[in-house]
């Protein structure tokens, strides 16, 4: 039985990708003219026995059935043509006749495709990308083949020339794994780490000596007692997945655990490996969450199940994020570990309000500071946060806000000193709130705000109404927010 349609009657995929095999099978091309010549030398590559009829054909068409590599019916088209066709092409310049021989097809449940006839089609060819055996396919569904062609020049340009031969030689290496690494997990490891690695960086030099030796090695160290698994802790910055690094990429798309905080957007945690186990150890404001001795044993306990482990963490792991605490059990537990930098709230947040956090007119430094209350609370060098040409900004400040502006206020910094609130930085809903020490305490409770929210203070916040960029934002004051 058909499966339903999806909501406003279309399905979520036009048309179901495959890669069809063709060697020996009859295809049929109804058609003689440079279209047909094109498909034909695509279709030749595929080992397919294809059959031109047309009433004229190609010149090019009819010296490569002279030579063996096809047959031509020099003649109309009769629907016995198809006796035995797995895949028929339709070219002829006739709409009608193109339709005709579509419907054939159809009640013969034989696939057709009609060139420029997506209505008459049951297949649709996509724009490809060949460099055997590594082939590429492109579709747009047919809305648009000029967009498909683009997209097909930019992944083009970035696929690796020999790419093919690459695909060659790991094809040739999966016997040799599979005789001595027997774990699935283990030999795909292998393989990640060979395509990421120095072999492959020798290999596209034109070093494949090289390659084969640095191959040989890790397949040697691969079998050995099983390998400990290690952990990286990745940034995963503010919230915009598109400030990820490279590397935080690669590492979220190579991980077996994810253990990753409440914070992180799902935008990033859509980009992780699909088979990856995902596991959120964070807490909501004000709720228990996972403690941090039991986030300790679990990436202590999944390293030491040989897991590649990434510990995911809003912004910069280091910097108010508790990084350092789970690295040094880490390295207690003797387990490996590596960290890979994010844009931290200060940075992204600050960027995407158009507020430098320096500016030679106006601050010579910054100084990132936790606003959070907890027993340990130390209360921050009021004096140095309070001094000009400085920008303070107030991680986790914002249910102390009231506090914060009392205490530089307390501290010497002017009540009209600018300060800034910025909610739910770089994601759509970004929020900007300005105004000074005086006001922004009650500018947040009337706005509203909420978390997670950053709190800027400095003169460096007054370029915010001239530099914001971010959603074509109309720069917000107190008054406005008022
Ligand atoms: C536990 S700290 C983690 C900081 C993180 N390691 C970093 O480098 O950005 C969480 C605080 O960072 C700030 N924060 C994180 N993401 C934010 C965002 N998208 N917008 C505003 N503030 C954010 C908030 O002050 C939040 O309470």
């Amino acid at each position: 039985m058909c499966a339903p349609a999806g909501q406003h009657g279309v399905f979520e995929v036009n048309y179901f990708p495959v890669f069809f095999n063709l060697a020996d099978q009859k295809v049929l091309v109804v058609g003689g003219g440079d279209v047909a010549l094109r498909k034909v030398a695509l279709l030749k590559r595929t080992g397919a026995c294809i059959t031109v009829i047309a009433p004229r054909i190609h010149a090019d068409l009819l010296a490569r059935a002279a030579a063996g590599a096809l047959e031509v019916g020099v003649r109309d088209f009769i629907p016995e043509d198809l006796d035995g066709a797995r895949l028929v092409i339709v070219a002829t310049s006739r709409r009608a006749v193109n339709r005709w021989i579509a419907s054939l097809c159809e009640s013969r449940g034989i696939p057709v495709n009609v060139v420029d006839d997506r209505e008459a089609s049951r297949f649709i060819v996509p724009a490809i990308i060949d460099r055997d055996p590594v082939l590429v396919a492109i579709s747009t569904g047919g809305a648009s083949p000029v967009l498909a062609r683009r997209l097909r020049e930019r992944v083009e340009a970035s696929i690796p020339k020999k790419i093919g031969e690459f695909a060659l030689w790991l094809r040739a290496l999966r016997r040799p794994a599979q005789r001595i690494l027997h774990n699935v997990a283990a030999r795909r490891r292998f393989f990640e780490e060979l395509i990421d690695g120095p072999a492959a960086r020798r290999f596209a030099a034109g070093d494949a000596q090289g390659a084969q030796r640095i191959s040989r090695q890790m397949l040697a160290r691969a079998s050995g007692p099983r390998a400990r698994g290690e952990v990286t802790l990745v940034g995963a910055g503010p919230g915009d997945p598109e400030l990820l690094t490279l590397k935080a990429l690669r590492a979220l798309q190579d991980a077996d655990v994810i253990l990753h905080d409440r914070l992180v957007p799902s935008g990033v945690l859509d980009l992780a490996r699909r088979d990856a186990a995902l596991i959120c150890v964070g807490k909501a404001a004000g709720s228990a969450g996972s403690t941090q001795a039991e986030i300790n044993a679990l990436l202590i306990e999944y390293a030491r199940q040989g897991k590649r482990v990434v510990r995911l963490k809003g912004g910069d792991p280091f910097i108010f994020g508790r990084g350092g605490e789970e690295l040094q059990a880490l390295a207690r537990a003797q387990i490996g570990f590596s960290v890979i930098p994010g844009v931290t709230a200060a940075a992204g947040c600050a960027a995407y309000a158009g507020i430098p956090l320096t500016h030679r007119d106006y601050a010579h430094s910054v100084t990132l500071v936790t606003g959070h209350a907890d027993e340990d609370f130390k209360e921050p060098d009021w004096t140095a946060l309070a001094q000009p040409a400085t920008t303070a900004v107030f991680y986790m400040g914002l249910a102390r806000i009231e506090h914060i502006a009392a205490k530089l206020k307390e501290h010497g910094a002017p009540a009209s000193r600018p300060a800034a609130i910025i909610a739910q930085g770089t994601l759509p809903h970004q929020r900007v709130i300005t105004g000074t020490l005086a006001d922004i305490g009650a500018a947040a409770s009337r706005a509203q705000v909420e978390s997670p929210a950053l709190l800027l203070v400095g003169e460096v916040v007054s370029l915010h109404a001239a530099l914001a960029w971010f959603n074509n934002e109309v720069p917000a004051d107190v008054s406005q927010s008022a």
